[in-house]
C-alpha cells in the first residue's frame, strides 16, 4: 500500500489541472488583478450555489469575521459568545473588535458548542453568538436560532469548515444573520492561497461588510468610513470558480470516505466515531475519532505509512494567547478531554475504499 496522505491536493486537482492553468493564465494575461469580473462572477456563482442573494469575497475568513462583527457595530464593552474548541481565528476576530470573547465548552456527545452553556453565558453585554460548524458537522441551528431570537442577539455562522453541509434541508451559511467561509487550501472549497467569503441576510449589512472589506468605500476615492483591505484576489476568484464546480462531488466523496470509516471502525470498543446530529448532512472537512491512546495510535499509523492530524491539540482557553481570561486548564473539561484524545484520520476525497479499509485494518491491529 502506498503512503496515505491526510489530504492529497495535487491528486484532487489533477482532473481539473488544465482548467485551473487556463483560468490563472487568463487572469495573468488580462492584467486586472484586484476585484473585477472574475471576483464578481465567483460571488454570483457561489451565491447561487449557496442559495443566497449576495456573497462578498474577502481575503480570508479571519478578516471576513472581523469585518462582519465591525459592520454589526460590535466593539468595546460588548461580548461575543463562541466555542472554546475552534481555530483561533474565530476568537481573534472577536477580540480585534475590542469586544470580549466568551468561550463555551463543547457538547457532551460532539465537538460543537454546548448550547446549554451558551444560554447561561448570555447577559446584557452579549451582542452576537458565533456557532462554528466544526469539522463540517452542522450545529443545532433550530436551537441556536431560537436562543438568538429570545435574547435579541445576532448570529454569525462560522462555516469555514463546512461548505455544503446541510441542516434540515438548508445549507449552513443560510440561516444566521451572516455567515463566513474560508478558502484556505485544505478547506472543502479551497483556493490556492488565502481567501474567504461573507454573506449577510440584510442588504444594508451586506453593503457595509463589502465596504468595510474595501477601505470603507464603494467607488475609488469615496471612503465613507475607515475599513480594512480584505479583498479576494482576482486570481483566487478565477481558480475558485473552477473548484466550485467540483465542490458537490468532492463533498459526496468525503461523505463516502466517512461511511467507509463508520463501517470499518465499527466494533472497536475503545474508539468513538463521529456522532452525526439527526437531520444533518455533514461534509466531513475532518473525520475525527476519540481514542484513549491518541499519540500511540498516531505513531502506529505513521509507521504504517498513514498520515493523521490533531485538530486541535489545545482548546483555546489553555493557550498563552488567552491567558488574560484566567480560564486555564480545567475550565472547559469536555473540550480539553477531546483535545487530548482526538485523532483526525485521512479524509481526501480521492481516497479509495481499499485505502480506507487499510486504515481501518491498521487501527484494528493496533487494538488487538
Ligand atoms: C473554524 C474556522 N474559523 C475561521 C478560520 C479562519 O480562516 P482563514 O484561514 O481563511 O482566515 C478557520 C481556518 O482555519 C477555521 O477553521
Amino acid at each position: 500500500m502506498n503512503k496515505i496522505l491526510f489530504l492529497d491536493l495535487i491528486k484532487m486537482h489533477e482532473p481539473i489541472r488544465k482548467e485551473l492553468h487556463d483560468a490563472a493564465i487568463k487572469v495573468i494575461d488580462g492584467g486586472h488583478y484586484i476585484g473585477g469580473e472574475e471576483v464578481k462572477s465567483f460571488e454570483k456563482e457561489m451565491a447561487s450555489w449557496l442559495g443566497v442573494e449576495n456573497i462578498c469575497g474577502v481575503a480570508c475568513a479571519t478578516s471576513g469575521l472581523f469585518a462582519t462583527l465591525k459592520s454589526m457595530g460590535v466593539g468595546t464593552g460588548d461580548e461575543v459568545i463562541t466555542t472554546v474548541h475552534t481555530a483561533i481565528a474565530t476568537a481573534e476576530a472577536i477580540s480585534l473588535t475590542g469586544a470580549q470573547v466568551v468561550f463555551c465548552d463543547v457538547s457532551a456527545d460532539g465537538f460543537n458548542l454546548d448550547l446549554d452553556e451558551v444560554e447561561k453565558k448570555i447577559n446584557s453585554r452579549t451582542k452576537v453568538i458565533i456557532p462554528v460548524h466544526l469539522y463540517g458537522q452542522p450545529v443545532d441551528m433550530d436551537r441556536v436560532l431560537a436562543i438568538a431570537k429570545t435574547h435579541n442577539l445576532k448570529l454569525v455562522e462560522d462555516c469555514a469548515q463546512a461548505q455544503g453541509a446541510v441542516y434540515k434541508g438548508r445549507k449552513v451559511g443560510t440561516m444566521g444573520d451572516a455567515a463566513v467561509f474560508s478558502f484556505f487550501p485544505s478547506k472543502n472549497l479551497g483556493g490556492f492561497g488565502d481567501g474567504g467569503a461573507v454573506t449577510a441576510k440584510d442588504p444594508a449589512l451586506m453593503r457595509t461588510i463589502r465596504m468595510y472589506s474595501n477601505h470603507g468605500r464603494e467607488s475609488k476615492y469615496d471612503h465613507e468610513f475607515e475599513g480594512i483591505n480584505s479583498r479576494l484576489d482576482a486570481i483566487q476568484a478565477a481558480l475558485l470558480r473552477v473548484c466550485l464546480k467540483q465542490l458537490d462531488g468532492w463533498n459526496s466523496s468525503r461523505r463516502q470516505v466517512a461511511a467507509w470509516y463508520d463501517a470499518g471502525l465499527k466494533g472497536i470498543s475503545r474508539l468513538k466515531t463521529p456522532k452525526v446530529l439527526s437531520g444533518t448532512e455533514p461534509v466531513y472537512h475532518l473525520y475525527v475519532v476519540i481514542v484513549p491512546d491518541r499519540d500511540a495510535l498516531a505513531k502506529h499509523l505513521k509507521e504504517k505509512g498513514i498520515e493523521s492530524g490533531v485538530h486541535y491539540p489545545y482548546s483555546l482557553n489553555v493557550l498563552p494567547a488567552f491567558a488574560r481570561l484566567n480560564q486555564g486548564k480545567g475550565h472547559f473539561p469536555k473540550a480539553e478531554y477531546a483535545c487530548e484524545h482526538m485523532l483526525s484520520l485521512p479524509v481526501s476525497p480521492t481516497l479509495t475504499k481499499e485505502e480506507i479499509e487499510y486504515v481501518c485494518e491498521t487501527i484494528k491491529n493496533f487494538y488487538k
